[in-house]
């Protein structure tokens, strides 16, 4: 939205800031992980989980799952199916946002930058 729109609809300074400042899908947390890594994390002290290849870190939510400890059958594994099945609402997903740490990837290297040959590096003979 532009300023002048913020001032037409009477915006504080403050509300103006928090509006620009919202967070949108594009600043979600886009760590690589592989699924041997999520794996490692299907205990009670370190829970993740993924749903539509997105990784996320339920440790702390478990106990506030509204539908329970069955949230644990999805521990440590792709889950997007049980989330699916069970037909969750808008809330759910917007708890996802809360709860992402990263992103599934088939393996590191295919994530990571290819390295780009240096501007100045001398010509291969
Ligand atoms: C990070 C993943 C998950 C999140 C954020 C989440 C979140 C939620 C939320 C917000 C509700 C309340 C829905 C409502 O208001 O109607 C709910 C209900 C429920 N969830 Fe999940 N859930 C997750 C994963 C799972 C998984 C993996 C399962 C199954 C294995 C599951 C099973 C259920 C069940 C059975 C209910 C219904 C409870 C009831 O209506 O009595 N959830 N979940």
């Amino acid at each position: 939205m532009s300023s002048w729109l913020y001032t037409a609809l009477g915006y504080t300074d403050k509300e103006k800031d928090a509006r620009k400042k919202a967070p949108t899908k594009r600043d979600l947390p886009q760590t690589p992980f592989t699924m041997d890594e999520v794996k490692q994390h299907k205990s009670t002290a370190s829970c993740w989980i993924v749903v539509e290849n997105r990784v996320l870190d339920i440790t702390a939510y478990i106990a506030s799952h509204p539908g329970g400890d069955i949230i644990l059958d999805g521990a440590g594994r792709d889950a997007t199916d049980l989330f699916r099945d069970v037909g969750h609402p808008q809330d759910a997903y917007d708890v996802l946002d809360d709860l992402q740490i990263g992103v599934l990837v088939k393996s590191k290297a295919a994530a990571a930058p290819q390295p780009q040959p240096h501007a100045d590096a001398a010509p291969q003979q």
